[in-house]
């Protein structure tokens, strides 16, 4: 039992149990923070009771070793019930730092972090550590929040770069940027009966400017989710963590159709609700991830018991705009699983990505003397452009390396290129083109000879399975990636669900184990690489 009975009471705080002690504790830790708005002074009026220095000594402990005392006592203090009409509920280290791995492959270095919905600042607190550069924002409606927020990185020793607004996140205003921002966060569960007719209006008329009809019906949470848009630039992300009921929903399709029409939808993780995320709020939940302006063409779904999967289901906007439902999409093979009778080489070609013998002058840098485009070919040049495409396809060739391939007949140029060329082939000489063992065994010294696109690209050494993609970029290949030619032409749709299949299913036990744990597929051990028939994949898809 408290030792506090009453904000009156003479004793000194000794523990979390009442709402009289979480503010006690709070006057202390937020004591002469300049930066308190008028509505937080009021929650802390002057005759709280005096806290044991020994306690709050042990509530500093507790933050600085990354604890959340002060937003786990909120909870206790307050019922559910009581959190209902904010949507108040906090959510796990676990799934935040899940989701700021998840963030990672969206955003590198953030200049702006906002977490929309902050509660007691657990993404807020996690981004200051997580971007040791970059501002964080967080915004939060609820003033006893934004003063735990407060106390939290301040006693964290964070709050230099922090910045509490405390109202609506739909009226938040942000400068324009130059470096990109993250939106992050567990936006509110507030169903639309308890949101306002002006809300209600604003919805509506701002989802009209992306052509989209609202709906009366839309929860707070899709209201977030046309706030991030709104304030986005491009290449901002966005990762939230949601109640999941949007992807099947009538009222959901606002938001499936933001997610493929500007907000820039790049993956859903699926958690069923079997496995409760949340200690409070029996709900399946979905992590939804987006880079605001970019067209994906289709998202990745995953399906997830404990943590979002790596790879991820892709699916093409065609099918995701004509369809009624979404969750499907996170658990497509489940009913069909078939057995692997099959092998890839039955379907498929593979061949290693080509060698250059001196990439330092064939893969085009700042160094490289002028040359025609037509020499120059966007390429894959690092098995990590594989993998942090996560699954999905690669669609842009725009970022990729070009790797400079030459013709074996220079007099098939036209004379201005063909001038160029020379003096290129000229300045290759100087600077050791000759010299490699692939350049002295290749005919002429100077032709990289780079083969054709492939249909589907993928990594092939490393401690992980290896992970495809489809190369929709038509991009070309250098030897830290095979490439897969269909023996016959093969359709989209099949392709597409082959490569999902092929990342949820291979298994590193396929390929040839090296030393240190390293393990290799060879192109001949790739084309044993057993899967169904593609029939069944005709079917999935
Ligand atoms: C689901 S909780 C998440 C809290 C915290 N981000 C976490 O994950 O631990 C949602 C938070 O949004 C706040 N909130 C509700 N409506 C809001 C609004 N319109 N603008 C800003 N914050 C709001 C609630 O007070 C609550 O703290």
């Amino acid at each position: 039992m408290s030792l506090v009975t009453s904000p009156s009471a003479n004793l000194p705080v000794n523990d979390l149990a009442l709402e009289a002690s979480l503010r006690a504790v709070l006057a202390d830790l937020v004591h002469r923070c300049p930066s308190l708005t008028k509505a937080e002074k009021r929650e802390l009026p002057s005759d709280l009771p005096k806290v044991r220095a020994s306690f709050l000594a042990d509530i500093r402990r507790q933050i600085r070793l990354g604890g959340d005392p002060l937003g786990e006592a909120y909870a206790r203090i307050f019922s559910p019930e009581e959190r209902r009409s904010t949507g108040t509920t906090f959510t796990p280290a676990k799934i935040i730092s899940q989701m700021f791995d998840l963030a990672a492959r969206l955003v590198r270095d953030p200049g702006l972090v906002v977490d929309c919905g902050a509660g007691s600042g657990r993404f807020t607190i996690a981004a200051l550590r997580h971007y040791r550069k970059a501002h964080v924002l967080a915004c939060e409606i609820n003033p006893l929040l934004a003063l735990i927020i407060r106390a939290t990185a301040r006693v964290a020793g964070l709050d230099s770069r922090m910045k509490v607004v405390l109202g609506d996140f739909r009226a938040l205003k942000l400068p324009r940027r130059s470096t990109p921002t993250l939106f992050i966060g567990n936006p509110p569960y507030v169903r639309h009966h308890d949101i306002e007719p002006h809300w209600k209006r604003w919805y509506q008329d701002e989802l009209a400017r992306h052509h989209i009809t609202g709906s009366q019906l839309a929860g707070l949470h899709l209201h977030f989710f046309l706030k991030a848009r709104q304030l986005g630039q491009p290449g901002d992300a966005g990762c939230f963590i949601t109640s999941a009921e949007w992807l099947d929903v009538n009222y959901g399709k606002d938001l499936r159709k933001l997610l493929l029409n500007g907000l820039g939808g790049h993956t859903v993780h699926l958690f069923p609700a079997a496995h409760q995320l949340f200690a409070d709020a029996l709900t399946t939940s979905a992590i939804t991830t987006f880079q605001v302006g970019q067209t994906h063409h289709g998202m990745g779904f995953t399906e997830s018991n404990g943590q979002p999967r790596r790879l991820t289901h892709w699916v093409p906007t065609q099918e995701l705009q004509e369809a009624r439902a979404w969750s499907s999409f996170a658990r497509p093979l489940r009913q069909t699983a078939t057995e692997a009778t099959a092998t890839l080489g039955d379907y498929f070609l593979i061949h290693r990505g080509q060698v250059t013998g001196a990439n330092h002058l064939w893969i085009a840098n700042e160094a490289t003397p002028p040359l025609p485009a037509s020499c120059l070919f966007p390429a894959v040049t690092h098995a990590k452009e594989i993998i942090r495409l996560g699954g999905g396809p690669l669609c842009d060739p725009t970022n990729l390396q070009r790797v400079i391939d030459l013709p074996a007949d220079l007099g098939a140029l036209p004379a201005r290129d063909r001038r160029v060329v020379e003096a290129f082939i000229a300045w290759a000489e100087t600077h050791g083109g000759t010299a490699s063992y692939i350049a002295q065994h290749r005919r002429p010294w100077w032709r990289v000879k780079l083969k054709a696109p492939p249909s589907i690209i993928m990594t092939y050494m490393g401690r992980r399975p290896p992970v495809f993609a489809r190369n929709l970029a038509d991009a070309r290949l250098l030897n830290i990636a095979h490439g897969l030619y269909p023996r016959t032409p093969i359709d989209d749709p099949t392709l597409d669900a082959l490569v999902g299949w092929l990342n949820e299913h291979v298994l590193l036990s396929s390929g040839r184990a090296y030393a240190g744990g390293l393990i290799k597929f060879e192109p001949g051990e790739a084309m044993r690489i057993p899967i169904p028939p593609l029939e069944h994949f005709v079917h999935v898809a």
